[in-house]
């Protein structure tokens, strides 16, 4: 048999199969309650929007060209209502500014190969969001913890980077409703990690795919915002925004967005020619119509419920949960981030919790470049509805009081 280790590259070595994944095989047990995806629900899809905007655009005579390759930027209408909409939220911008990417997840691993040659380092949250470091991993980076106080001095960042074989390039950060904490940074953070990329002369990426889903409290610049602020123009500014329609209107059509400044989106445009010519051109002219038809309109209804459902979780975890476990209040987004007690590992909890308690979660050491945060989880509020989340919260309290009581921590 021939022996394929031997012939990928080395990047290779960093692609390994998540034994999350393997372990999450069994979610479609008919028991089983899961709080492991980072998915919407599907019930609120807007599905018949977007029905009535593909036949629609079938009906056009020019109907041929959704069928047809099109540009590498993005189908110009759906960039110029994201630059309006990118404008709305204080950052001025053209349709030049903007390239549209497969989802997010594609203009991350663009930025890995835009800015990471191996050896580099990446500064990420600790935790941070499991897919960036997926997509980064393939460009052999090294990580370092992002400190967004200045607890750190930009020479023990330059010494540390040196060590590993190259140079700080970017600073990686979810600004509204992390995955996986739920967390949002506050202003002095976001100004704490301008500060930072200003001083180490870096880019920051902005990974903003939560940031409409905000149900309560008041809502901050975006470092993107912030830079403009600073920099006086878009096209001065250091921070790329990575936006996305998976979380608002729906992941299947795999559509996100890029805003920066014009030399980035340029470079970003040849990685796309040679890597998938365009996004799908038929998906993106239905988005622009969904888009321009009700999109403020279905933020706003699945706001609402997506926030009973965190405000259910949050009511079940305070039933059920014994002490010495704490949990995030996030003000909007898909996650909460439990801390169970120092010496409990979550992943050996999952495999019990799959079998005894049939509810799934996800392992906090997953979304930690060092592998770190064995304490932890994440939990999802938004693909089960309250019975589903009071019965799942419920068994899940109960087996970890259970472990604690019977000392069996793991
Ligand atoms: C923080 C974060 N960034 C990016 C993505 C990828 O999103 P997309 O579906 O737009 O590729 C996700 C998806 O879960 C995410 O949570």
């Amino acid at each position: 048999m021939q022996n394929w280790s031997q012939l990928f590259a080395t990047r290779a070595d960093r692609m390994v199969a998540s034994e999350i994944r393997e372990l999450l095989k069994v979610l479609d047990q008919p028991e089983m309650i899961s709080f492991a995806g980072g998915i919407p629900d599907p019930a609120l899809f807007p599905a018949e929007e977007f029905k009535a905007a593909y036949q629609e655009l079938f009906e056009q005579d020019d109907h041929q060209a959704a069928l047809q390759y099109s540009v590498s930027e993005g189908y110009k209408p759906l960039r110029k209502w994201i630059s309006g909409r990118m404008a709305l939220q204080g950052i001025a911008c053209s349709e030049d500014n903007i390239l549209i990417t497969s989802g997010a997840q594609q203009a991350l691993d663009y930025l890995g190969k835009l800015f990471l040659s191996a050896g580099d380092t990446a500064l990420v949250g600790w935790p941070t969001y499991l897919g960036a470091l997926q997509a980064f991993n393939a460009y052999e980076p090294a990580y370092q913890r992002l400190d967004a106080h200045g607890n750190r001095s930009v020479k023990d960042y330059q010494a540390k980077a040196k060590s590993s074989g190259g140079t700080v390039k970017f600073a990686y950060a979810s600004t509204d409703f992390a995955n996986p904490t739920g967390q949002t940074l506050t202003l002095h953070e976001r100004k704490g990690i301008l500060d930072l990329a200003e001083q180490l002369d870096i880019a920051v990426i902005e990974d903003a795919p939560y940031q409409c889903l905000r149900f309560e409290g008041k809502a901050l610049p975006s470092l993107l915002e912030l830079d403009i602020a600073r920099s006086g123009d878009i096209e001065a500014t250091r921070t790329i925004y990575c936006g996305s329609f998976s979380k608002t209107l729906s992941p299947g059509l795999r559509l996100g967005w890029v805003c920066a400044a014009t030399p980035v989106i340029h470079q970003m445009v040849l990685i796309k020619q040679a890597a998938d010519l365009n996004s799908s051109t038929i998906n993106q002219m239905v988005m622009t119509k969904v888009a321009e038809s009700c999109f403020d309109e279905h933020v706003e209804k699945i706001c609402v419920v997506y926030k009973e459902r965190r405000d259910h979780m949050i009511a079940a975890l305070a039933s059920h949960m014994p002490e010495g476990v704490t949990w995030s209040r996030p003000e909007g987004g898909m996650f909460i981030w439990v801390e169970l007690p120092e010496n409990m590992d979550a992943a050996a909890i999952l495999k019990t919790s799959l079998e005894v308690a049939n509810v799934a979660f996800v392992p906090g050491h997953a979304f930690f470049a060092d592998r770190s945060g064995r304490n932890c989880m994440r939990l999802n509020f938004t693909s089960c509805g309250p019975d589903k989340i009071e019965t799942g919260i419920s068994r899940l309290g109960r087996l970890l009081a259970d472990l604690i009581s019977s000392g069996s921590v793991t």
